[in-house]
């Protein structure tokens, strides 16, 4: 293995856990045995996070958008995640990961709902890694919402139109309190964020990465970290060896 002594480790990585399909037809299986080998990537990759010093790991799960799937397929999506939270919520508890949902919970099954509670609750004051799980995930729909409730408190007088700022927008969405990403990887090969915090990612460095999520590994997380730490965010201004200069 490579020696991965990183300079710069993002405070936030968020990834598209694209291509279990895909996985699973190259080998002439159903797409659920990629979804169930993808479980196996995602914990691998959690662990590798927390030890690399990634504070926040968001993972893109279910996205609002992946309903227009066939049926039997939501059926295996939404029990594979609640059978993660049964299964592995003691470990990810005594790993000290605090675990945080994001996505719309108004219209779920009745029994996914106290699951995503229950780890939420149980994690809630642990300290390592923040876990984020976008389910029932889209980005317009949580711009939606977090409108809607910055407009009802305008519509009841506990809020001016001109007090509203893009902190206050940042704090409406689902991931309020949760700093933006500062790496979103892709795998698969696609190339589109599909609806992925798009508010967040303003100023997010973007990976696409060909390997398909049930072969994505620690070693391929890490080398995209090593990239990371070599890229030159300036965010608008110059970058730092320019910023340098221009103060001598
Ligand atoms: C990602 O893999 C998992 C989810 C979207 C839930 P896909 O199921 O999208 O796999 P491909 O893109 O069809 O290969
Ligand atoms: C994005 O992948 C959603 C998740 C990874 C959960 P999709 O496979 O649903 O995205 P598209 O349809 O290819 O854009
Ligand atoms: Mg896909």
């Amino acid at each position: 293995m490579a020696n991965h002594t990183l300079t710069t480790v993002p405070d936030h990585v968020a990834i598209i856990m694209d291509g279990n399909g895909r996985w699973a037809n190259a080998r002439g299986l159903p797409r659920g045995a990629g979804h169930r080998k993808g479980i196996e990537t995602v914990r691998e990759i959690v662990r590798a996070a927390g030890e690399a010093g990634v504070r926040y790991l968001t993972l893109y799960a279910f996205s609002s958008e992946n309903w227009r799937r066939p049926e039997d397929e939501i059926s295996d999506l939404l029990g594979l995640m609640k059978a993660f939270i049964r299964r592995d919520l003691a470990d990810l508890h005594r790993e000290n990961v605090r675990i945080c949902i994001i996505g719309d919970r108004s219209n779920l099954q009745s029994d996914i709902l106290p699951l995503l509670i229950e780890a939420e609750e149980t994690t809630r004051n642990n300290t390592a890694l923040t876990l984020v799980i976008a389910f029932n995930y889209g980005s317009r729909d949580e711009i939606v919402r977090a409108m809607k409730s910055l407009a009802q408190e305008v519509a009841q007088g506990g809020l001016r139109p001109e007090e509203i700022d893009s902190r206050l927008i940042d704090a409406r969405l689902d991931t309020g309190g949760i700093p933006d990403p500062d790496l979103i990887i892709r795998t698969s090969g696609e190339e589109r964020l599909s609806n992925f915090l798009l508010w967040q990612a303003a100023y997010s460095e973007l990976m696409f990465v060909p390997e398909y999520w049930p072969d994505f590994n620690r070693d391929l997380f890490l080398a995209a970290l090593e990239r990371f730490a070599a890229r030159d965010r300036r965010f608008g201004g110059l970058s730092s060896s320019n910023r340098v200069a221009s103060s001598k």
